[in-house]
């Protein structure tokens, strides 16, 4: 359960590949992953596996409640989105396709985005010289302009 007080949230989690989600829903990173993570945030929602031969963290329960999945390429017409998102993480999918591609991908990224909703990428991926309402605000990161 959440604390009083929070935002709520929920997080839908998606990829093309069955094999990729059903290791997400597993929410287990080795240790050098989870390195950046806060003290603080470690101690609130990663669990380090008992055995001491295993250097794994497990998210927490309540976090991983937050979030569902579902299967989905990115080259099907409709995502089947029912509501709009506030941001959408997408890092490092957009390198897989030719300009063209990413251009149409993203204004669609667009229409499922709230008014003033983020768009986070990858470190090697741009918008530039593409025709999307996004303006960006930080190296990896683009807000949904009018
Ligand atoms: C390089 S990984 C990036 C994973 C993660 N975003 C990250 O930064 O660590 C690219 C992911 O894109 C997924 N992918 C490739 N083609 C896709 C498509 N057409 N639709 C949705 N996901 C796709 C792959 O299955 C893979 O999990």
């Amino acid at each position: 359960m959440l604390q009083r007080g929070r935002i709520p949230f929920t997080i839908l989690a998606t990829d093309i590949s069955t094999n990729v989600l059903e290791k997400a829903k597993l929410a287990i990173y080795e240790e050098e992953k989870v390195l950046p993570v806060p003290p603080e945030l470690k101690r609130k929602y990663l669990l380090k596996s008992k055995d001491p031969h295993k250097k794994v963290y497990r998210i927490v329960q309540e976090l991983r409640e937050s979030v569902s999945f579902r299967r989905l390429n990115f080259m099907d017409g409709d995502f089947g989105f029912r509501e709009h998102m506030d941001i959408i993480f997408c890092r490092n999918v957009i390198i897989y396709f030719d300009k063209p591609t990413q251009e149409k991908l993203l204004n669609r990224f667009c229409d499922y985005l709230s008014p003033d909703g983020y768009i986070f990428m990858g470190h090697s991926e741009t918008v530039l010289g593409m025709d999307v309402p996004l303006a960006q605000v930080a190296s990896t990161v683009y807000r949904r302009s009018a």
